[in-house]
C-alpha cells in the first residue's frame, strides 16, 4: 500500500505552515505586522517547493479505473469497495465501455448492496470510458471478457494496452474469470459480484 501521498501531506503541512506562522511572528515580534508579510520572498520559496514536491507524490501514486459496459452495476462496486480500503493512498475512478447510461446514479441494486456493507456509492455518476484514461490510469482493470476486448481494441499502444487487466486475474491469474453482468438479473447477482469484487480488491490493494 502506498503511505507517500499521507505522509508527505502531513510533512507539508507542518513544514509551510510552521514555516508562514514562523514567518507571520517574527513580523509580530518587529511590531511591524501586515498582511504583505505573508508574501515574502521566504513563504513564497517555501510554498512553490512544498507544492511543487506535493504535485510530484500525487503523480507519483497509483490510479486505478474500473471498467464495465454500462458503469452502474459492477465498477461502480469495485469504485466504491477499493475505496473505502485504500482511502486517499490511490486515485480510484470507474467508467463504461459504452454510453447508455451516462450521468446516471449506480443501480439502486448496486447501492443497496455497497450499503449493506457499509460503502457508499451514491455520488458516483456513470461516464463512458474516453482515450485521455488510457494515459492517466496505471491500471484499468475490466469487470469481463467482452469489456477487457474492447479496451484493448480502444489502446493505441503496447504501453496502453499493459495497462488493461481482468480484475478476477488478480486472485485467479490467466483464467480470465468474468464478474457476470448482473443487470438483467436479481439481487443474489448484486451480492455475487460483491463478493468477488471484494476479494479482487483485496489483492489489488497489496501491489498498490
Ligand atoms: P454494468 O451492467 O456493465 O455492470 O454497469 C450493465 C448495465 C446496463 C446495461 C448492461 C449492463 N444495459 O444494457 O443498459
Amino acid at each position: 500500500m502506498n503511505f507517500a501521498p499521507t505522509l508527505f501531506g502531513w510533512f507539508i503541512e507542518k513544514t509551510f505552515f510552521s514555516l508562514l506562522l514562523g514567518n507571520l511572528g517574527q513580523s509580530k515580534k518587529l511590531n511591524n505586522f501586515d498582511i504583505h508579510s505573508c508574501f515574502c520572498p521566504q513563504t513564497i520559496i517555501t510554498f512553490l517547493i512544498t507544492f511543487g514536491i506535493w504535485k510530484i507524490v500525487l503523480i507519483m501514486s497509483k490510479k486505478v479505473l474500473m471498467v464495465c459496459l454500462g458503469n452502474i452495476c459492477r465498477s461502480p462496486l469495485a469504485e466504491g469497495i477499493l475505496k473505502s480500503k485504500v482511502g486517499e493512498d490511490a486515485i480510484v475512478d470507474s467508467a463504461g465501455t459504452a454510453g447508455y447510461h451516462v450521468g446516471h446514479l449506480p443501480d439502486e441494486r448496486s447501492i443497496e448492496v455497497a450499503k449493506l456493507n457499509d460503502v457508499d456509492i451514491t455520488n458516483q455518476r456513470a461516464r463512458r470510458i474516453s482515450p485521455s484514461d488510457f494515459e492517466e490510469y496505471d491500471y484499468i482493470y475490466a469487470m469481463d471478457e467482452e469489456n477487457y476486448n474492447n479496451l484493448i481494441a480502444m489502446a493505441k499502444n503496447d504501453t496502453q494496452r499493459s495497462k488493461v487487466r481482468m480484475i478476477m486475474n488478480e486472485l485467479y491469474p490467466n483464467e480470465n474469470i468474468d464478474v457476470p453482468d448482473p443487470y438483467y438479473g436479481g439481487d443474489n447477482g448484486f451480492k455475487n459480484v460483491y463478493k468477488m469484487l471484494d476479494q479482487a480488491t483485496d489483492k489489488i490493494l497489496e501491489k498498490l
